[in-house]
């Protein structure tokens, strides 16, 4: 199997968790847009979905999924969506596709945060993938020194501007062994929107595409 075919396994297998009649939070990334073609083959029995990012969301409408307004929804049943690493106590480092602010937001409304991954992502401590941070653009010269002084080295993600409108710096060389303090931390900083450290609010369920199918830890 190849990667992007056991990421096919586990956006799939996670149809299960939707239930008839619902709206669905949405993640970001190319492990949901197999779980967004799996939505759009029972899109007749949803009501609709929240999205985290315009490229899920363009995605969703192309199926002729609607599309609610997250101010819109008090509580959704299930999230869905990938990560960059994922450690044995279900905490992740998102943000790979930028769009890490809007899924912290979409996760934080959601009974449920259904994590699908392919196996390349489970590690035993968190860093080794560098943490997206989104930051106010005047803010990034000040952040960066800030996060130098927590241990890690930023650096400035060239190009990328988020559907926030604001900028990603990278922080490499971090080896977080209490992924909540750091993400505590690191939130506190101003001109930091969010941090990819989901940690606070870690996966409930984890689908994992493997070379035999999907396994489903619950
Ligand atoms: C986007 C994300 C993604 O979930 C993460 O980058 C994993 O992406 P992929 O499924 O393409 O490996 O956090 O901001």
């Amino acid at each position: 199997m190849t990667q992007d075919e056991m990421k096919k396994a586990a956006g799939w297998a996670a149809l299960k968790y939707v239930k008839k009649g619902s709206i669905v939070g949405v993640g970001t990334g190319s492990t949901v847009n197999h779980f967004i073609d799996a939505l759009g083959s029972i899109k007749d029995d949803l009501i609709g979905a929240v999205s985290s990012s315009i490229a899920s969301t363009e995605k969703l409408q192309a199926l002729g999924i609607k599309i609610y307004d997250c101010n819109d929804i008090e509580q959704l049943d299930i999230y869905v969506d990938g990560a960059d690493e994922i450690n044995p106590e279900r905490a992740m480092i998102k943000g790979g596709g930028a769009a890490l602010t809007r899924e912290k937001i979409v996760a934080a409304i959601a009974n449920k945060f259904i994590c699908i991954v392919d196996g390349t992502k489970a590690v035993d401590v968190l860093g080794t993938f560098p943490l997206p941070v989104e930051v106010i653009p005047m803010a990034r010269t000040y952040v960066t020194r800030e996060l130098t002084k927590l241990g890690g080295s930023p650096t400035y993600r060239e190009g990328v501007v988020t559907d926030n409108g604001n900028i990603i710096l990278d922080v490499h060389n971090l080896h977080i062994s209490d992924p909540k303090t750091l993400e505590s931390q690191i939130n506190a900083i101003t001109g930091v929107v969010t941090n990819g450290l989901f940690a606070h609010r870690g996966a409930d369920v984890v689908i994992t595409g493997t070379e035999q199918g999907a396994k489903i830890e619950e």
